[in-house]
């Protein structure tokens, strides 16, 4: 996992609809989803279709995984699109524009579970739609020029196109000795990745500043973090939330402890995961120029892990939930460096780690999200 070619073929979400599969475990991205879709619905309404204008409608979710949050986006969109067509083009005598939707995620994402359940979810949306799999990063340029209306991503943004090649470097002040995230690293490992970070938005803005059409909608909502907090999570609700990390720590702590891999291995690996402020993200869209925020809202979501703590009323089985959550996520990426029974064992010890926390079964946690949206100008 030392580049981004090999990142983009081992980063996914869980596939299919086990246990411990993203379509089961989504609901946090889902809440975000939720709090969310009126600004989506706003920001659609201010795309401005002329009469007798173009006859395709073309959207993309990028980053879109498979699951019900796939469909609930592309069904707000669609919802809020055909909506608008009905009034802007009602009494003309020009047909209704087609619409065509791109579903695009990475080469390992799930696309056979998704493309299973297309036409069923084609056929029950408010408005008929043609539909196309796009696999590739974000990070690089995914359609041609001037092609696309709407442009969607949620939950995907915070996600780097690598681990930063400075944070890889054995030895040197940016290895990030003992921990899988950043959550409490040295300040040099954090601007390693602020780096990476910023150097991907510019660069996904750039390509999608090529393929929205003037007047079309960049809907973007991702990890992130409020106004002034230099701190990834300084604050003590969402510094729970990402207890996750702090257990995840401790689950490779015991794999090393019981000798089963060198401390080494375990430093090796990193979750490229980066949540940006406000000001970090009106600025890279500045400094890409194409786009006019339109709006930028900082949303503060209660983790629906919050809500098992009352319904599974065993901390054993709140344990297992959570680390069911957290494979959704990270169980390919976990795999492809360890193997299948070293990742099998550390999600059995993340669980025994989630189970016997306090903090964790006790307290409720929040996390934050950003919502932007744009228009290309
Ligand atoms: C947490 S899931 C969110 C899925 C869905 N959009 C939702 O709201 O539930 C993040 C998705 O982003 C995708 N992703 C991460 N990095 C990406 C990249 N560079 N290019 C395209 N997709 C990427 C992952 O593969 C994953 O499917």
């Amino acid at each position: 996992m030392d580049s981004s070619r090999s990142l983009e073929y081992v980063l996914s979400m869980q596939g299919g609809d086990d246990d411990v599969s993203y379509a089961k475990n989504s609901y946090g991205p889902a809440a975000a989803l939720a709090s969310s879709k009126t600004m989506l619905t706003s920001a659609i309404d201010s795309i401005k279709l002329t009469k007798g204008g173009s006859s395709l409608i073309k959207i993309a979710d990028l980053g879109c995984a498979v699951g019900d949050n796939t469909f609930s986006t592309v069904d707000t969109v669609i919802e809020a699109l055909s909506r608008k067509v009905t009034v802007s083009d009602g009494k003309s005598d020009q047909p209704e524009p087609e619409l065509e939707v791109f579903f695009s995620d990475l080469p390992s994402n799930d696309f056979n579970t998704l493309f299973r359940s297309l036409e069923d979810k084609v056929n029950s949306s408010s408005h008929k739609y043609f539909a196309a799999g796009v696999p590739g990063s974000f990070y690089g340029r995914l359609f041609p020029k001037g092609e696309l209306h709407v442009v969607v991503t949620t939950s995907a943004l915070q996600w780097l196109s690598q681990v930063p090649e400075k944070v890889m470097e054995k030895g040197s002040k940016t290895w990030n000795k003992g921990r899988a995230w950043i959550q409490g690293a040295e300040g040099e490992v954090v601007e390693a990745y602020a780096e990476q970070s910023d150097k991907d938005l510019v660069q996904f803005l750039k390509c999608r500043k090529e393929e929205i059409v003037e007047g079309g909608v960049l809907f973007m909502l991702m990890g992130g973090r409020p106004s002034g907090l230099v701190s990834q999570v300084s604050d003590h609700d969402s510094r729970l939330r990402h207890l996750f990390t702090i257990l995840m720590d401790q689950a490779w702590q015991d794999l090393v402890d019981e000798g089963l891999i060198e401390e080494e291995k375990r430093d090796g690996f990193n979750i490229p995961v980066y949540l940006r402020s406000t000001e970090e993200i009106a600025s890279a869209v500045d400094r890409s120029g194409g786009f006019r925020i339109e709006k930028m809202e900082v949303l503060k979501i209660a983790d629906p892990m919050n809500a098992k703590q009352q319904e599974l009323k065993d901390p054993e089985s709140y344990g297992l939930a959570m680390a069911n959550s957290v494979q959704a996520g990270l169980k390919p990426m976990v795999e492809a460096y360890l193997g299948p029974d070293l990742t099998c064992k550390l999600f059995k010890q993340y669980a025994i780690r989630a189970a016997a926390n306090k903090e964790c079964l006790k307290n409720n946690s929040f996390y934050y999200m950003i919502a932007v949206s744009a228009i290309r100008v």
